[in-house]
């Protein structure tokens, strides 16, 4: 068998009160796409941040192509060769694609020569499938096309080892077929890959090799083509998974609780994202957003939660107009938002549990009496969030940063639907999250839904629409293309939706404008 370029042995990594990675063991070989596998809060991104030298482990040690190594830095990894495209692209916006990769260099290389990155970034772009234009912009470039240049930095500094943590779910179905085509290709030239992804399609799909870590524990590592979707689901659990789909009622609600007429409105760069967007959505419903990202779901939710402001149409809430509401006003009249964006728009990384708790009504009682806060009050209610969804934390008081993925999420959505929303907008509520932490989130839309609120799904996953939505909207370039009612899901329903978001207008697009439901 061949030398492997990679061995981990009995990594251990201690954080106050959690062992985050307990004697974990990984060996990669030159040539094959490794998917790293586990739970939110299983310790997949710690080990690879033991791996790219960011944190040095408390015990174990680590061997690169055969020697043993000392990860002191981050520039010690880049140095042997090992590379992280981090979840959260790390390049400079109003610089070029060509200085990014220049400037990235001055870590790997001593002497910087421009010609030869011209040349790197030209093979790239011929030879593995990496297309992006040197002179554009970051800013200017989709999410897939940063990713690109995430990658080809690395390339660029010589890594032999490229990680990428939860690399597609930021991609389209599409974008995500050309990663793996480019990552085979880089396999094939002798590379390693190892990927963390939640998503097990793509880990049957695309691994040669798969390791499972469970609570901080390497639990298994297996061939691809010696395991299934079952078994790898009861590999991280620890437990044997039935999916259950929520159930839910038929009956039909007809209180309208937001309209939406002719909306308007423009993206960051100022060019217009939503185009002449009318939609209903009632009381007691779920209204599935469905499209390809970035046709106006962001605004969308954006103009709804009163973050962003229309350059025409109206919304009404209840029969009220209340275009254009501040985001203040848009909290104090019901009006929930779990922003796609969840660290940042949503938590603020560096506050700790119960400072994030009261962010939406820290200026009004009970947390707020006549300008004092009442932190008690603020603890209490985060404790009972912690209880009510089951949040792991290593303590209220600490900052967010520390908590896992999917315990973020749950923290979020808790503060969001206390005090009874009339409308939850939530955008791809479950990315990046494990199938119990999904489970759980799907869970508390179906009870706000069976409360009477009028909730808005925006999501990539088709499956996940269908299950949840009672009518699932396409959109496309910022305008509804079809409303489909969901009784049953058939293979047909997902024909006609996909069909709609890659824009085949259907008739009962221009009903929804002036109807609603009982015509739907
Ligand atoms: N810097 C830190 N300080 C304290 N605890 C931490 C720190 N980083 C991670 N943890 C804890 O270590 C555990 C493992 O976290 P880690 O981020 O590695 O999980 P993960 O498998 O990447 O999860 P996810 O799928 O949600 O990204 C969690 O309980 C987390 O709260
Ligand atoms: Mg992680």
């Amino acid at each position: 068998m061949t030398q492997p370029i990679l061995e981990m042995r009995g990594i251990t990594k201690r954080f106050p009160g959690v062992v985050a990675n307990d004697h974990v063991d990984l060996t990669l070989y030159p040539g094959e796409i490794h998917a790293l596998l586990g739970e939110n809060g299983a310790g997949k991104s710690t080990l690879m941040n033991v791996l790219t030298g960011i944190y040095a482990p408390n015990e174990g040690h680590i061997r690169f192509k055969g020697q043993p190594v000392d990860l002191k830095s981050p520039k010690s990894a880049v140095d042997l060769g090992i590379g992280m495209v981090h979840q959260h692209f790390k390049l400079i916006e109003p610089l070029t694609v060509a200085e990014n990769v220049f400037l990235y260099s001055g870590r790997c290389k001593a002497m910087l020569n421009t010609r030869d990155m011209n040349q790197c970034i030209k093979e790239c772009s011929e030879n593995l499938n990496l297309k992006v234009d040197p002179n554009a912009k970051i800013w200017q470039l989709s999410v897939g096309e940063q990713q690109r240049v995430e990658i080809i930095k690395l390339l660029f500094c010589g890594a032999e080892l490229m990680i990428l943590d939860e690399p597609t779910a930021v991609l389209t179905p599409q974008e995500t077929v050309e990663l793996f085509k480019t990552l085979r290709k880089m396999a094939d030239q002798g590379k390693s890959v190892l990927f963390i992804t939640h998503k097990l399609y793509e880990v049957m799909t695309f691994a040669d090799r798969i390791t499972v870590l469970r609570n901080g524990r390497s639990v298994d590592h297996m061939l691809t083509k010696d395991t299934t979707r079952q078994k790898l689901t009861n590999l991280m659990v620890g437990r044997d998974v039935l999916k259950v789909v929520p159930e839910r009622d038929t009956a039909k609600s007809t209180r309208e609780v937001l309209r939406l007429e002719n909306i308007c409105a423009m993206c960051d760069k100022g060019v217009p994202a939503l185009n002449g967007l009318s939609l209903t959505i009632y009381g007691g419903e779920i209204l599935g957003i469905a499209g390809v990202a970035g046709n106006g779901q962001r605004e969308l939710s954006e103009v709804i939660a009163g973050l962003r402001r229309v350059t025409g149409g109206k919304m009404f809430l209840n029969g009220k107009e209340v275009t254009n509401l501040s985001s203040r006003d848009s909290i104090k009249k019901g009006i929930a938002f779990v922003p796609e964006d969840r660290m940042g728009m949503g938590l603020v990384a560096n506050l700790d549990m119960v400072d994030n708790a009261m962010l939406r009504d820290y200026d009004v009682p009970p947390i707020n009496r006549k300008g004092i806060l009442n932190k008690k009050e603020a603890i209490r209610r985060t404790e009972s969030f912690v209880k009510a969804h089951d949040i792991k934390n290593a303590g209220i008081k600490k900052p967010v940063r520390l908590m896992s993925g999917g315990n973020l999420q749950k923290l979020l959505i808790a503060r969001e639907i206390h005090g009874n929303p009339d409308v939850v907008v939530a955008a791809y509520p479950v990315h990046g999250l494990d199938i119990g932490a999904t489970e759980t989130i799907h869970k508390v839309l179906m009870e706000q839904r069976a409360r009477g609120a009028a909730i808005l799904l925006i999501s990539e996953d088709l499956e996940e629409l269908f299950e949840l939505s009672d009518r699932v909207a396409a959109l496309y370039e910022g305008e509804v293309m079809g409303i489909i009612p969901i009784e049953k899901v058939t293979e047909e329903m997902y024909t006609r939706v996909g069909s709609l978001m890659l824009g085949d207008r259907e008739e009962s697009a221009a009903k929804e404008q002036t109807g609603g439901m009982a015509e739907a």
